[in-house]
């Protein structure tokens, strides 16, 4: 193996357990904040007072923060990883769709996370979640009530899917896919002195009050290129259709694996297909970067 291809399994093979370590600080945190967290109520001064009133609340919330953020970037850069080798081609189908489901449940506990701090932003993303549900035809009116509700239990069930549901599915779904749940020593002293430093160190982002005025509330980092594309299209089509052909495009890569030889007619259209929706894929998430880069500049 070449120094350069072995860099790069080392920096492979690290991704996912670094993404396990901040798993664990993740979890822990998250485990002290249910202690003192109320979803109903005034939740923003709930959240307030967690942090300013409970000893070292301020810690555990940066720490909780960190440890999500980056538990989810890693499991995204790991499955880009997987993605961009064309690694889906030695995975079943059952297993695939279990790993890609796992990710995009990841950014809904991040997003159900955002929604729980109770701020002028969680309540925005929230509502916006809202009608794109509601936005379902002829289910839509039922779905939406079983994820989030309007009025005095807004935040309940983003509670509590992000506190318990949740992070028991994405357990359960990454389960076969894991070899080895205990990150190592070394990668867990590396995760848990980072984040630590960087709850200490790193100031939070100031919460907005929900009655504060603004013209242009920010959704979550991964929610902005969606945001863009609800400007763009109506909600229907940016919030369901586009994502939704996304994820089936993304769903379908390990059935077009080639099962005939290259050279028959059957393996070459075969072939052809695989490479077509890989790159499909590509350029959608390199269009969804720029949709993003033009929601914040
Ligand atoms: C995969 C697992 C999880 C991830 C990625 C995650 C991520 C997050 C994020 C990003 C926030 C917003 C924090 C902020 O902006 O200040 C948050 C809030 C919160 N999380 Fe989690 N979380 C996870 C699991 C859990 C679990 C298991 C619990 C409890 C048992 C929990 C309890 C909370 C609570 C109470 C809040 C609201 C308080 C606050 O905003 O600080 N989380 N989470």
């Amino acid at each position: 193996m070449s120094d350069n291809r072995k860099i790069v399994y080392r920096i492979s093979s690290y991704l996912p357990r670094l993404g396990l370590a901040s798993l664990a600080l993740c979890l822990g945190s998250g485990i002290i904040l249910v202690f003192y967290y109320r979803p109903m109520g005034n939740v923003f001064q709930n959240v307030e007072e967690i942090t300013t009133l409970v000893p070292f609340g301020w810690f555990f919330r940066q720490l909780h923060y960190g440890s999500g953020q980056l538990f989810v970037i890693l499991m995204l850069l790991h499955t880009l990883d997987h993605f961009l080798r064309k690694r889906y081609r030695i995975y079943g189908f059952k297993e695939w769709v279990f790993l890609i489901s796992s990710l995009f449940l990841c950014f809904f506990v991040l997003f159900t996370g955002f929604v729980l701090k109770g701020d002028k932003g969680g309540l925005f993303a929230g509502s916006i979640f809202m009608n794109i549900l509601q936005s379902m035809p002829v289910v839509g009116g039922k779905i939406a009530p079983l994820f989030i509700v309007p009025g005095k239990s807004f935040f309940f069930l983003p509670y509590l899917y992000h506190c318990f549901f949740l992070p028991v599915l994405i357990i359960c779904l990454i389960r076969g896919h894991i070899r080895e749940w205990f990150p190592g020593r070394g990668f867990l002293c590396i995760g848990m002195s980072g984040l630590f430093l960087y709850a200490l160190l790193v100031r939070p982002a100031p919460d907005i009050p929900p009655e504060a005025a603004m013209a242009v509330v920010q959704g979550p980092w991964f929610f902005l290129g969606l945001q863009t594309l609800l400007r763009l299209f109506p909600v229907l089509f940016a919030g369901l259709v586009i994502p939704g052909l996304f994820t089936a495009c993304l769903l379908l890569l390990p059935l077009l694996r080639r099962s005939s030889p290259d050279t028959s007619l059957k393996g070459r259209v075969a072939r052809l297909g695989e490479n077509g929706l890989h790159y499909l894929l590509v350029t959608a998430l390199c269009l969804y970067g720029f949709l993003t880069l033009r929601a914040v500049l």
